[in-house]
């Protein structure tokens, strides 16, 4: 008889989704994944099946298809859901907002309609640490304001926060896991799973791999006259194998505690611009091809985050550092580039 709690992952299939799936089986959780592939591709799937010798069970649904998304709830018994399923890129949040509104509000509202009528309690969401926009105080905890958003996409990120915690007070959801994730980055260790940037990559590290491959000439530091300690901006780089771990902590946790929680997932050390692309090149043993070019517009100084309150909390501390992260997406890369 199976009886492993039965866990939704919406946009399982996206970059840090499949990191989860892998680390809920590891757990001893069956992770049931619905996405509608607006950015992945059903081929992670079978990386999946290849990586964990299991067949996961998976919808293509939208998640802002109450009707398809209640057949889901209707055929399944989930124990908790862990709500990735949104649209992520900033710059098109500003050119295209109501997309993103419609997208990363309405699933999340959809969502927790179906938890309430299928009783299922455990949420776990994945906010970000882009709530705090440029920091009073460093590292940031929980308790920073939340400052007036940078991008429609922020906002959207702001605003399921705020719809969970109204939703958790009127009772329509039993408990709540609120993450704000740090900087996300590297791959699976196996090199079988990682990061799919459709077109020119707008974050970092995607930018750093397909440099090293040739795809990009050469990557631009994006300002050099900061106020930090080489002049680069300072951010908080996570593993995303970490940040894995710390979805099926939280469920466990929320499980035996019946509270609800918002928690910062980072690493509490802040790397630069430029650190980062030495670790790049140390731990690979290449030289990247980069410039220093104009500030971009709207970007945070530095942010690295307060971590001890999800330490104690979760029972949790991250295990791999950036120099681990860089040696794994630079496998994905060379796994990507030879498919
Ligand atoms: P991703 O784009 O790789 O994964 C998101 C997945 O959701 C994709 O597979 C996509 O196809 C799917 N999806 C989107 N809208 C959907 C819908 N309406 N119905 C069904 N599936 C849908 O992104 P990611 O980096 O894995 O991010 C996961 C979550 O974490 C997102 O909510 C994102 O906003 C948040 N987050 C990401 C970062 C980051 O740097 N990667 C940082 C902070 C927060
Ligand atoms: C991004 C998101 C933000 C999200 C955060 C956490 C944008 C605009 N913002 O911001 O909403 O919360 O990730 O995952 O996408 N850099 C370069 N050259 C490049 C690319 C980046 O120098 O080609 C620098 C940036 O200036 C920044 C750092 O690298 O200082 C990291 O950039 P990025 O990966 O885009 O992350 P965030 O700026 O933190």
């Amino acid at each position: 008889m199976n009886t492993k709690p039965k866990i939704l992952i919406t946009g399982g299939a996206g970059y840090i989704g499949s990191h989860t799936v892998v680390a809920l089986l590891e757990g001893g959780f069956e992770p049931v994944i619905v996405d509608n592939y607006c950015n992945s591709q059903k081929w992670i799937m079978d990386q999946l099946k290849e990586l964990t010798g299991q067949i996961i069970k998976e919808y293509t649904v939208d998640c802002t298809n109450l009707k398809e998304l209640d057949t889901v709830f209707e055929n399944e018994t989930f124990a908790g859901v862990i709500h990735f399923a949104a649209l992520k890129a900033v710059g098109e949040s500003v050119s295209e907002p109501l997309k993103y509104y419609r997208n990363n509000v309405g699933s999340l509202i959809n969502i927790i309609d179906l938890m309430s009528k299928y009783n299922v309690p455990n949420l776990v969401f994945s906010s970000s640490c882009t709530v705090y926009g440029e920091a009073d105080y460093l590292p940031v905890n929980e308790q920073h304001p939340i400052k007036t958003a940078e991008s429609p996409y922020g906002c959207t990120k702001q605003m399921c926060e705020q719809i969970i915690n109204d939703c958790i007070k009127s009772k329509k959801l039993s408990r709540a896991t609120i993450l704000r994730y740090f900087n996300p980055v590297g791959a699976n260790t196996s090199g079988l799973i990682g990061e799919l940037p459709i077109g020119t990559p707008n974050n970092l590290v995607p930018f750093i791999t397909q440099t090293a491959a040739g795809i990009r000439p050469n990557l631009t530091i994006f300002g050099d006259d900061y106020n930090t300690v080489d002049g680069t901006c300072v951010r908080d780089y996570i593993h995303v194998m970490d940040l894995a771990d710390a979805h099926v902590k939280s469920l466990e946790n929320m499980e035996s505690k019946k509270e609800s929680f918002t928690l910062n997932i980072g690493t509490g050390k802040g790397s630069s611009v430029l650190e980062t692309v030495k670790a790049f090149e140390k731990v690979n043993k290449l030289k990247l091809n980069y410039k220093i070019g104009a500030k971009r517009e709207g970007d945070i100084e530095q942010i690295y985050a307060e971590t001890s309150l999800s330490e104690k909390t979760l029972g949790w501390k991250t295990k791999y550092s950036l120099e681990d992260a860089m040696r794994d997406a630079w496998k994905w890369q060379q796994y990507l580039d030879a498919k």
